[in-house]
């Protein structure tokens, strides 16, 4: 709390001229309550994490709750630490911004300064799903059946594989991954699998502890790049632009949602929805990571809302990667490219930025066919805890042939005070403390759905 001076210094001297000041020397103006103005806006911006059970360590659902944390909520607003957001505005706009406006910060700044007061009794309207974990109001719920977390399971992936029974096509419109028990589930990814793969994917998940091909290696069904595969780390200086020799780098997945670490439910935009063939499975890639010291029984479940007006334009996801780099112990800016080819038109939805703990910075730019590039994503701080998808406000073309570079760099050095080992050298692998290097596109296919249709029964 000494800090507060300091802190707040740059921050008064930039507001002042604009609001909170002059509304605090003026009589006129009613006073700044927590019900009138406060709650409504913690109700937008913050209980979507900070309520019982969810994400965040505390509840900030009414005045009881709140107080104790005022201060430093004040601070951690004032910061911009909170909500959390990690897109650099410079860079494309997004329905999902969740920044507050200089406005609503100078509001906490003000209710805090001037004695946090209660204002008139407050008039309770907890939301009756929003207290059941989800975030959205599924139509449908898929649960994994129970799973046994063994307390030595502190890096374990698991495919699991639960039908839909959908009789016919469903369009998803949002979608969100709702763990079981959150002390276990450190991330889980839900695919879209058709009924045939069901059975060959099993099959490969029944090899554990060998060889999976030339360039990787398993422990249990973890799997990890060798230490000595080649080494690429300027991809888009290769054929195969990052991707495993003789793979492309990106590739294409249907992903109805995904749960990682201070990620939230996907919405996509009004007219805008991913398919479900009848008949499908879903996988769920579950990242079991148990600290406990004891078993732990999880049923994670996917909730899924269908789309309410006519769908436009089929949701798919392009994850496209360096899968070869290696990064030398102790380097504290090590740089990776990836680069990928788009091999048709698609329209641009919303983008993702994977990496793990040595994770330091982010930035994607499409390179047109006519050679005009453009930043499509920066991450400048990436912080493995927060790994949101931005959802573009205006959706837009990338043509057939547009190369998407990404480049990130990677701090492996004592000083990433979330690094687990600076002394290691770290190379692709699927537990948190080896690292990967993504750029997601969730992307949507330019031909109308009905014009598709039509074609198909030609
Ligand atoms: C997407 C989820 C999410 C949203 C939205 C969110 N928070 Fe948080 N918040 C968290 C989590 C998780 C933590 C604990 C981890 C951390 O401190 O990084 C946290 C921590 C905090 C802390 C403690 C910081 C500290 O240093 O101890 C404060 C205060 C806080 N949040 C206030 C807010 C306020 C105020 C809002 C809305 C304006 C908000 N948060 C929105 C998830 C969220």
């Amino acid at each position: 709390m000494r800090l507060w001076p300091t802190l707040l210094i740059p921050f008064c001297m930039g507001l002042c001229g604009i609001a909170v000041c002059q509304e605090n020397t003026s009589v006129a103006k009613p006073e700044i309550t927590y019900n009138k103005d406060v709650a409504p806006l913690l109700q937008k911006h913050c209980v979507a994490c900070h309520r019982p059970n969810d994400i965040a360590p505390m509840s900030l659902m009414t005045y009881d709750e709140v107080l104790p944390f005022a201060r430093i909520m004040r601070e951690t607003v004032v910061q911009r630490k909170m909500p959390p957001w990690h897109a650099d505005p410079a860079f494309g706009e997004f329905s999902n911004d969740a920044r507050l406006s200089d406005e609503e910060i100078a509001i906490i700044d003000a209710w805090v300064k001037n004695g946090t007061k209660r204002g008139e009794p407050e008039t309770s309207s907890a939301d009756p799903v929003l207290t059941q974990g989800w975030h959205i109001k599924p139509d449908v719920v898929l649960t994994v059946p129970e799973f046994l977390v063994s307390k030595t399971a502190q890096d374990d992936y698991e495919y699991i594989y639960v039908p839909t029974n959908f009789t016919e096509d469903k369009w998803i419109q949002a979608a969100e991954v709702l763990p079981g028990d959150r002390r276990v589930v450190h991330h889980a990814t839900v695919s879209v699998i058709d009924q045939a793969e069901v059975a060959k994917h099993l099959e490969r998940h029944a090899k554990t502890d060998e060889g999976e091909d030339q360039y990787h290696y398993r422990t249990g069904k973890v799997l990890h790049l060798r230490p000595d595969a080649p080494v690429i780390d300027d991809g888009c200086a290769a054929p195969d632009g990052g991707g495993v020799p003789g793979e492309s780098s990106g590739y294409l997945n249907i992903v109805p949602a995904i749960y990682l670490p201070g990620h939230l439910a996907e919405t996509r935009p009004p007219g805008y929805a991913l398919r479900i063939p009848a008949g499908s499975y879903l996988q769920f890639q579950i990242h079991y990571s148990n600290h406990h010291g004891l078993d732990v029984k999880d049923r994670t479940s996917i909730g899924l809302v269908f789309a309410r007006e006519p769908v436009q334009h089929e949701i798919g996801q392009y994850e496209i990667w360096n899968n070869m780099f290696l990064i030398p112990s102790n380097d504290d800016n090590h740089r990776v490219t990836s680069c990928f080819i788009l091999p048709k038109d698609v329209i641009a939805v919303a983008y993702t930025a994977h990496m793990h703990f040595r994770g330091k910075n982010m930035l994607t730019k499409a390179i047109y066919p006519d050679g005009r590039e453009e930043v499509l994503l920066y991450v400048p701080h990436y912080d493995f805890r927060w790994q949101e998808t931005y959802f573009l406000k205006k959706q837009f073309l990338l043509p057939k042939g547009t190369k998407l570079m990404t480049i990130a760099y990677f701090d492996n050095s004592k000083n990433n005070f979330q690094n687990p080992d600076p002394s290691k050298a770290v190379r692709w692998g699927e537990p948190s403390d080896e690292e990967m290097m993504g750029f997601w596109l969730q992307f949507a296919d330019p031909q109308m759905v009905a014009e598709k249709a039509a074609l198909m029964q030609k």
